[in-house]
């Protein structure tokens, strides 16, 4: 693997899906694999998550770590090609990243969307450009439209807790939230079930919240939460803002919050979320502190699906 963006970087889910549960069971089995490589991690935006599961993934397997929090400590970057450089941005990444490449051996970035121009956000620029120029493998820390860290574990998870002969039944519903918040958790995830293609995957939301449709191709959409959520065995709640008419707020309707009992109609449904969540907006206290939610035994997986991702990058 010489980067992972995107699930088309992947030749086999299921193989890293099992990598990334062999290092839960032994998370130093490959501890001299990355000794002498360095990863730096870049944000642009906060993390918790993933800032902390992709170091120890690292650690675990022999390498050196250094975090760079490029908002508030880093020079302003400037990404637009033959501009002339008089405003605020101070470093072309044309400039920084190939210093990057001597830095570290692979490249972790996360970068966020701006949800102001959908061309710009959906081109994948600033990641884009950070691979064109810093000459080493990058690995998405969660981009502008995707974040594949995060659907690998997810996928991780619901392999690790299904253990019935046929296929789960997978709902990904839209849920209330107080901003507007990027479709990258939601593009990706419907972008790896579709092609993990081992479940029968329904989408939810109101009017209006279609995603992008190269993502959601191949799965069951509907406006009917109520129906959707029928006979569900996972239950996958997630906030974005309006893909067509981009990055608004169309609909809060709280009746969209995920209750124990709109679980009732589900196949008592392990219920996931990416995580941080607002409590009682998006999802009621009685289901994520309830037996049903695996939100945290999901972000434990976190470690597992970067330490199988880093392992492939530094065996190819
Ligand atoms: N789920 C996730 O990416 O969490 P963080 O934003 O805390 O990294």
């Amino acid at each position: 693997m010489k980067k992972f963006i995107s699930v088309s970087d992947v030749s086999s889910i299921s193989k890293l899906v099992d990598k990334a549960l062999a290092y839960k069971a032994s998370p130093f089995l490959d501890k001299t694999l990355g000794v002498g490589k360095r990863m730096g991690l870049l944000f642009l935006n906060p993390s918790m998550r993933t800032r902390l599961s992709t170091q120890i993934a690292a650690q675990n397997l022999g390498m050196d770590t250094i975090v760079f929090n490029v908002g508030p400590e880093g020079w302003a970057l400037e990404f637009e090609e033959e501009v002339i450089m008089s405003g605020t941005t101070v470093e072309h990444v044309k400039d920084a990243a190939p210093v990057l490449g001597k830095y570290f051996d692979i490249l972790g970035l996360r970068t966020f969307p701006l949800l102001k121009h959908k061309e710009e956000d959906y081109s994948e620029q600033v990641i884009n450009q950070f691979i064109k120029y810093s000459g080493i493998p990058v690995v998405s820390l969660e981009s502008a439209t995707l974040h594949p860290l995060q659907s690998l574990t997810d996928i991780v998870t619901i392999a690790e807790t299904w253990s019935e002969a046929r296929r789960p039944k997978i709902v990904l519903t839209w849920a209330p939230h107080v901003k507007a918040l990027p479709q990258c958790v939601a593009n990706s995830f419907a972008q790896w079930i579709n092609a993990w293609g081992q479940a029968d995957f329904v989408i939810t939301h109101p009017e209006d919240y279609e995603l992008d449709e190269q993502f959601t191709k191949g799965a069951t959409i509907t406006h009917n939460q109520e129906e959707a959520l029928r006979g569900a065995d996972y239950v996958y709640v997630k906030n974005w803002s309006t893909y067509t008419d981009y990055g608004k707020i169309y609909c809060n309707d709280p009746n969209w919050m995920l209750t124990n009992k709109k679980l009732a109609s589900t196949n008592s449904a392990n219920v996931m979320h990416c995580l941080p969540v607002r409590r009682n907006v998006e999802l009621s206290d009685e289901v994520l502190d309830s037996a049903n939610s695996l939100v945290t035994q999901q972000a434990g997986n976190r470690v597992w699906a970067a330490q199988a991702v880093l392992s492939e990058i530094l065996t190819s």
